[in-house]
């Protein structure tokens, strides 16, 4: 026991020190970063604000797993950093929502410290990953990939057709190698979809031209990548990445992000 309270001693020391120094890096990361307030994000998330910004829960749902018949994405426990940044690109126009036409005006409403907090809010939620249930999708009669054809392309890509692998920018199973690059295991089969057809078409056409376009991506990546996807790749990949986790085998616990 006293061995194991100088131990604790010690490991609060260590505590100490680095809390000191990072406290002047947690500074810099609010300004750039966006670390805000889950306590407020959680109000706006469950409530809205007033009448311009209605409750993100009433389309993301309440856990915040998104819908497959809204084709809204599931946020929970999304990288904090990537959703404070998909708030700002819809509140100056950057990135158009192209499935309900609503994100833009909803972004725009709130002030920048209240993106913040409700970038915050969602990425508390660690709602366990279950994606699309294909099998009802398949039997409702809609079109879906072949997973372990998208399996293939996220773990190696198509060298013969310059495809990257996925994982090689967001990591095992699309799990998120945090910062800029967002989680894509376990997001809902149709917005990974209709995702990837805006960042295609994007590849070459202009969203301020076409709004269904996606070109907010930094240095183009996913529209690089996107532009040589064929239909097929896309819901194979979708098809993949909605039922993949993100943990290891003999490793339960999905990283932290
Ligand atoms: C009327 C329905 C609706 C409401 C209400 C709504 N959203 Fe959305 N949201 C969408 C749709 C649809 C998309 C996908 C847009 C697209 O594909 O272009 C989306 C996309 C997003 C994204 C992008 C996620 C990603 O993975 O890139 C974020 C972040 C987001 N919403 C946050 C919010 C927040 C925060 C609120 C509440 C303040 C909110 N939404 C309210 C429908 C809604
Ligand atoms: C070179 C790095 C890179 C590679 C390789 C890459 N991506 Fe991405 N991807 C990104 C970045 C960066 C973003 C975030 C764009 C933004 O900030 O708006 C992104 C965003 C996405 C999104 C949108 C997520 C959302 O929530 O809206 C999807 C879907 C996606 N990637 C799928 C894929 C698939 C499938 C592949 C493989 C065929 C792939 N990516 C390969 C860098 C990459």
């Amino acid at each position: 026991m006293k061995r194991f309270m100088m131990l604790m001693g010690a490991v609060a020391l260590l505590t100490m020190g680095w809390t000191a120094s990072s406290a002047v890096a947690g500074v810099q990361d609010t300004m750039k970063e966006g670390v805000g307030n889950v306590l407020n994000g959680r109000l706006i998330f469950d409530n809205g604000v007033g009448d311009d910004v209605p409750a993100c829960a009433g389309c993301h749902g309440s856990a915040g797993m998104g819908s497959d018949e809204m084709s809204t994405p599931r946020l929970a426990y999304q990288v904090q950093k990537y959703i404070w940044k998909q708030l700002e690109d819809f509140a100056s126009d950057k990135r158009m929502d192209n499935a309900m036409y609503q994100m833009n005006d909803i972004a725009k409403a709130l002030t920048e410290e209240q993106r913040r907090d409700v970038a915050a809010y969602v990425h508390t939620l660690k709602t366990p990953s279950l994606g699309s249930d294909l099998d009802a999708m398949r039997k409702d009669g809609e079109d879906i990939g072949v997973v372990y054809k998208g399996k293939i392309i996220v773990k190696f890509g198509v060298p013969e057709r310059n495809i990257p692998a996925c994982q090689s920018c967001h990591a095992f199973n699309g799990r998120s190698a945090g910062n800029m690059y967002p989680v894509i295991g376990g997001q809902n089969y149709n917005y990974l979809k209709h995702e990837l057809e805006a960042f295609r078409l994007g590849a070459t056409t202009k969203s301020s031209d076409d709004e269904a376009a996606r070109d907010n991506d930094p240095m183009a990546q996913m529209r690089k990548v996107a532009v040589l996807l064929t239909d097929e790749d896309i819901a194979n990949v979708a098809a993949f990445l909605t039922v993949s986790r993100p943990s290891t085998a003999g490793n339960p616990s999905a990283p932290r992000h």
